[in-house]
């Protein structure tokens, strides 16, 4: 799918809820992915962890390649790897669509964001949650899409961190065109100030691996979220 295309997708459907392949069953991520193509889920945030940039290990191209097989949702991977540049090629031959590294892993950001477009998929930028917008406004104009960590990266089901919400905030003046993703602690009490902060994509794991009916989970975060969002544009058109 070309760049354009999956920003189509992606845009067409905010607020937009990401389920977080690192809280799913890996022993049956077939049926994970069946089970989340039935709950209408519209995109699959893919979360590549190193044991280097981030204390924890899971998974890299070869899984990616064939969980690719399985769906065409499109994939937003989730790089939180040293030296995104060296396995860049190796992400976008697996098949994913949108490409996030963190801005804390690369000495420069732009050639590895221009780098992502080139090859026509989307270009993210993610920060951690010490790392001030300041860092990424250089590279606004190469972003695609900018990923705020609302907790340190590295594991799933750790505490909402609300500093996250004033660089949703900072985020959404600066560029009103991003798009806009939240990584970390979402769930029903911490999606409505997300998205009324300005973001546009939830990436979510905890809050619908732990439940028994993903489509439920999914709707009603959307549904919670999309209120917010409402609320947002009402404010904004005073
Ligand atoms: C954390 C990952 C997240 C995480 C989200 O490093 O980037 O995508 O799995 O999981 P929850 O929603 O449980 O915080
Ligand atoms: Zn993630």
């Amino acid at each position: 799918m070309s760049r354009l295309a999956t920003l189509e997708i992606l845009s067409a459907h905010l607020p937009l809820i990401a389920p977080s392949m690192l809280k799913c069953d890996f022993g049956n991520l077939y049926r994970e992915v069946e089970l989340l193509d039935c709950a209408d889920a519209r995109v699959l945030h893919l979360d590549v962890m190193d044991g280097h940039f981030v204390p924890n290990l899971s998974y890299g191209p070869v899984v990616i390649e064939r969980l690719r097989e399985l769906t065409t949702l499109p994939f937003d991977a989730h790089l939180m790897i040293s030296d995104p540049g060296r396995y860049l090629d190796d992400f976008l031959r697996a098949g994913c669509e949108a490409v996030t590294f963190h801005i804390e892993a690369v000495p420069d950001a732009g050639p590895l964001l221009r780098r992502i477009r080139e090859a026509d998929a989307v270009a993210g930028l993610a920060l951690n949650p010490g790392t001030p917008v300041e860092r990424v406004e250089p590279f606004l104009a190469d972003c695609d899409l900018v990923l705020v960590m609302s907790v340190e990266p590295g594991f799933g089901g750790q505490k909402f961190q609300s500093t996250a919400l004033g660089k949703l905030r900072r985020l959404r003046e600066l560029s009103p065109s991003l798009l806009l993703s939240v990584d970390g602690g979402i769930g029903p009490e911490t999606i409505g100030p997300s998205s009324a902060a300005g973001a546009d994509l939830f990436v979510v794991g905890s809050a619908i691996f732990k439940t028994d009916d993903y489509g439920q989970a999914i709707a009603q975060l959307a549904a919670t979220a999309a209120d917010a969002r409402a609320d947002r544009s009402t404010l904004t058109s005073r």
